[in-house]
């Protein structure tokens, strides 16, 4: 049996850390947005090469928060592709906007200022370039061009800690950044959390009023806010996690170079890397002529698989009302996509075995 993800590699050896952070929490009551919070904010902020880290309960807490910082909210569109986890639509739907999907580059998957601009209207307040699993969006052009229009460009980077685009790091690349830490993310919690990166101390003073009831004080509060705060004990887990990041991302390239290796020869597509985008792959993905067949084989020879994202977010029930044209390359992906194995301690033997069953068919 290969499974699809396996979270073990890397947690077992880190036992012993993460009792030393829970009995810490518990002997200081340190259990919301306290010392533990704080002290992860500055390393991750520090790691993203940003002024501001503001701690959140999920990655879709980030992606809200961040848009509310900014004011959006009824009569606005912030533009979105349609191939991504569908949290990044929701999050604009949250604050009562539109989210309108475009689609993306039918090679890196990723969006890119031609398929946005014809989306662009006198509504558009905001774009949201997801690194679609960890490969990084070419983030100059975008932010040039919406900068020019007064529009903000927020990244989702819930699949794309520690990439770097033009050797800089993923997070510190447009106004903002909204990072999920779900527990199979290249950083992960041992739960929920997520995390703003911005340089911006408005909106970073926004987010954290914002997170936490609008408080300016213990019992003092300037505008309605939420309860989105980051649980101290997943700070410190994350904390205790973030030294190896770049390590588990280099591993996960590894892997990908070998699947690449093996398969080079097939007519299985992966995604394109620009030059100057180091990805860190948070998904292995291909596109294939018959997902089905492969989905047999793989169920037959006991190889876990994903599929992201079988819908495309225009296509969701949530959705269909809003949107009745065609978004093709979005579409082409749910119908033909396939997430190899892929998983920090995957044994060469596996990544072998996973490519000569596709190779097979
Ligand atoms: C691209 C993308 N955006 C946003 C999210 C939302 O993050 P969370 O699950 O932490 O709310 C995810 C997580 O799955 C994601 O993959």
């Amino acid at each position: 049996m290969i499974p699809f993800v396996d979270l073990k590699h890397i947690h077992q050896p880190l036992l012993q850390a993460f009792q030393k952070v829970q009995d810490s929490c518990i002997s200081q009551s340190d259990f919301v947005t306290g010392k533990m919070v704080s002290k992860f904010e500055e390393e991750f902020a520090a790691y993203c090469q940003t002024e501001y880290c503001i701690g959140v309960s999920s990655g879709t807490a980030a992606l809200f928060l961040a848009l509310k910082a900014i004011g959006i909210g009824q009569g606005d569109e912030v533009i979105v592709p349609s191939h991504t986890f569908v949290a990044t639509a929701m999050a604009v739907s949250q604050c009562g906007a539109t989210p309108i999907f475009t689609d993306v580059d039918a090679d890196t998957w990723n969006i890119s200022w031609q398929q946005i601009q014809p989306k662009i209207s006198s509504n558009t307040k905001a774009i949201i370039a997801v690194h679609i699993y960890g490969n990084p969006v070419n983030m100059d052009d975008i932010c040039t061009k919406a900068h020019q229009l007064n529009i903000v460009v927020i990244e989702d980077a819930a699949q794309a800690h520690g990439a770097l685009y033009k050797n800089r790091k993923i997070g510190s690349l447009a106004d903002m950044a909204c990072f999920s830490f779900y527990p199979s993310k290249n950083l992960g919690a041992l739960g929920e959390g997520g995390a703003v990166t911005t340089q911006n101390q408005q909106w970073a003073e926004k987010i954290y009023q914002l997170r936490d009831y609008g408080r300016s004080d213990k019992y003092k509060h300037e505008f309605v806010g939420y309860n989105l705060r980051l649980q101290g004990i997943q700070a410190g887990f994350l904390s205790v996690k973030l030294p190896y990041l770049d390590q588990w991302n280099e591993e996960r390239r590894s892997t990908m170079h070998i699947y690449k290796n093996l398969l080079k020869d097939t007519t299985y597509q992966f995604q394109s890397i620009e030059s100057e985008c180091h990805s860190v792959y948070h998904l292995g993905v291909i596109q294939c002529e018959n997902r089905q067949k492969t989905i047999e084989r793989f169920t037959a020879n006991e190889i876990g698989y994903g599929i992201h994202y079988p819908i495309p977010c225009h296509l969701q029930p949530a959705y269909l009302q809003n949107n009745s044209s065609s978004i093709p390359i979005s579409e082409n992906l749910a119908n033909t996509a396939i997430s190899l194995p892929l998983y920090v301690g995957m044994k060469e033997n596996d990544i072998k075995k996973v490519c000569s069953v596709l190779q097979e068919i």
